[in-house]
């Protein structure tokens, strides 16, 4: 697998794979890999000629009481992981190289952005749609492939590629959860056991708002209701049904919707959602 560490190196063996007509399928990520990430890059493998991943810890996506410092930052093993899912290029560049002084230049992602994270965390976006700017730019990939578990970053960087006439292809892939539900994250390793548990109510919660969407419940308003109820035993930072493309409230469900989630656990913040579309076949 090959290890591309600066912007100039990581073009030039994209530039080579397109001088050879092959398809560039990349999967962004910071590392601390799971089953999760694991997911998009094995449909980062599977639908293009050959597939890239980065590992990327990005300052700007957190605001200076966050956990950037702690982060997980298990390197040897992702490239094994990577490695062992046919990924055949790893760009792993540098803060410095990202960022060098006196960096100027952002990229806003208006409306979509706002809600949800982007109220809780107002830096977030700006940092997640510049980074991801930045790798697209230097992995030039034709598609790229996001987790459904960051619901709202998916619809941001989807609304950005348009937007910005990128002509790459945002995949969007199922949310991959632990077998007790707990929908799969690079925080869970900071959860403690009771933590832990108390989590389980976020996709419990879901889950039954779920049913009740199915048995053709309408009313957003019952529907959150319901949620906050179920995650009386956490801190929730939002409970929030929200048209699926545009992040807009919705009140009455009558088509694609998200039902996201946030909840500040006391050793981590937690996020989960759910897609529903009363016409149609759902995520
Ligand atoms: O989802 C993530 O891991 C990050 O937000 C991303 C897309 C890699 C940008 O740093």
């Amino acid at each position: 697998m090959k290890v591309l560490n600066c912007p100039e190196e990581m073009r030039a063996w994209s530039d080579a794979q397109r001088g050879r007509h092959k398809t560039i399928g990349f999967v962004p990520t910071m590392g601390a890999l799971h089953a999760g990430h694991l997911s998009l890059a094995e449909a980062a493998v599977r639908e293009n000629d050959t597939a890239v991943a980065s590992i990327f810890v990005n300052p700007t996506q957190f605001a200076p009481h966050e956990d950037f410092n702690r982060y997980p930052r298990p390197f040897e093993a992702d490239m094994a992981k990577l490695e062992g899912v046919g990924v055949e290029a790893v760009y792993a560049p540098s803060p410095a190289g990202m960022y060098p002084e006196e960096y100027s230049t952002y990229v806003i992602v208006e409306q979509v952005s706002e809600g949800l994270c982007g109220g809780s965390r107002p830096h977030f976006f700006r940092g997640v749609a510049t980074v991801v700017t930045k790798l697209f730019n230097a992995v030039k990939p034709h598609r790229a492939y996001f987790g459904q578990k960051d619901a709202q970053q998916c619809a941001v960087i989807k609304r950005m590629a348009r937007d910005l006439d990128m002509g790459i292809e945002i995949v969007e892939m199922p949310i991959v959860r632990e077998p007790d539900g707990l929908a799969m994250s690079s925080r869970n390793v900071y959860l403690t056991e009771e933590d832990r548990k108390r989590a389980l109510c976020l996709s419990r919660s879901l889950f039954e708002a779920e049913a009740r969407l199915r048995d053709g419940e309408h009313d957003a308003d019952s529907i959150v209701r319901g949620v906050r109820d179920g995650m009386a035993g956490v801190e929730i930072d939002y409970v929030a049904l929200v048209d699926a493309e545009t992040m807009r409230p919705v009140r009455e469900i009558t088509g694609p919707i998200l039902l996201a989630v946030a909840a500040q656990l006391p050793t981590a913040r937690l996020i989960d959602n759910i897609k529903f579309d009363p016409k149609g076949t759902n995520a």
